[in-house]
């Protein structure tokens, strides 16, 4: 079983910017040493931007083992890749477009796809080839070794909502949702999220103040707060947090 989760409160959203890339680098470094590989999954949103132009500046452009990097997201909107609501270009402008990291190792959720509920098999196929490389948890699911998340202010994350039917899935890896009022995802789903390393959860603002109290300090209630159901089976769990975000919880950490 996994341990207590580790909440750090940092100054401000550049301050979790910067921590979330020293962790990144300690987490690609122990991977590659370990396994000769580093399989992280992006998030989208528009936190993780601030990250992402860090890892394409010094000294993470240089220290980071990329030619050994696997990128993968844990979500993507049903459009084009050069679309503005598209993760994949937010971290293709950001970071992947400097980095050098081989294009082969940077795969992509096929938004774009005709048909999603194919892309979304075509990609579970794909998480399920790392097995070797990245080893899997008992039952074969395949350990990523970091997954970087957001939270919205609703509780949900990667494009896991509040009460939808996905967060009840037990077999698949990635799924199609079209979430009314959000629009079509394809999304991996918990027994993934659950399979991971290390899991860092990133969240800024006074506007996700209360759902980082409620997920972290309040009832048990993963179906409204799909974030809070987000525990690693064997992994670590990390909060990044700033001030403002954290202005809800009981206790100062
Ligand atoms: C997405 C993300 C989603 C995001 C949260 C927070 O595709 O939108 O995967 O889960 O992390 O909505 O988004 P912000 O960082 O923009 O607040």
């Amino acid at each position: 079983m996994a341990g207590a989760p580790t909440l750090e409160v940092l100054p401000d959203a550049a301050a979790v910017a910067r921590r979330a890339a020293e962790l990144f680098l300690r987490d690609g470094r122990d991977a590659v040493g370990a396994r000769g590989s580093f399989a992280v999954t992006l998030s989208g949103g528009s936190t993780p931007r601030a990250l992402y132009l860090l890892l394409a500046d010094e000294p993470y452009v240089s220290s980071v083992p990329w030619s050994r990097v696997r990128v993968f997201w844990g979500d993507e909107r049903c459009v084009a890749p050069g679309d503005a609501a598209s993760n994949y270009r937010l971290a293709q402008e950001t970071f992947l477009n400097t980095v050098p990291l081989p294009p082969t190792r940077v795969h992509r959720l096929r938004g774009e796809a005709a048909d999603p509920e194919q892309a979304a098999r075509e990609y579970e196929a794909l998480l399920r080839a790392q097995a070797r490389e990245a080893g899997t948890v008992p039952g074969g699911v395949p350990r990523m070794d970091l997954i970087l998340l957001g939270m919205g202010a609703d509780g949900h994350t990667a494009s896991l909502f509040p009460y939808r039917q996905t967060l009840r899935e037990t077999r698949r890896l990635v799924v199609v949702d079209d979430i009314p009022g959000v629009g079509r995802r394809l999304t991996v789903t918990l027994p993934l999220l659950k399979s991971a390393r290390h899991i860092v959860f990133a969240a800024v603002g006074q506007e996700k103040a209360a759902a980082v109290a409620e997920v972290l300090q309040g009832p048990w209630d993963p179906r409204r707060l799909p974030a809070q159901g987000v525990v690693p089976r064997f992994g670590r769990l990390t909060w990044l947090i700033d001030r403002a975000a954290a202005e809800c919880l009981r206790s100062r950490v």
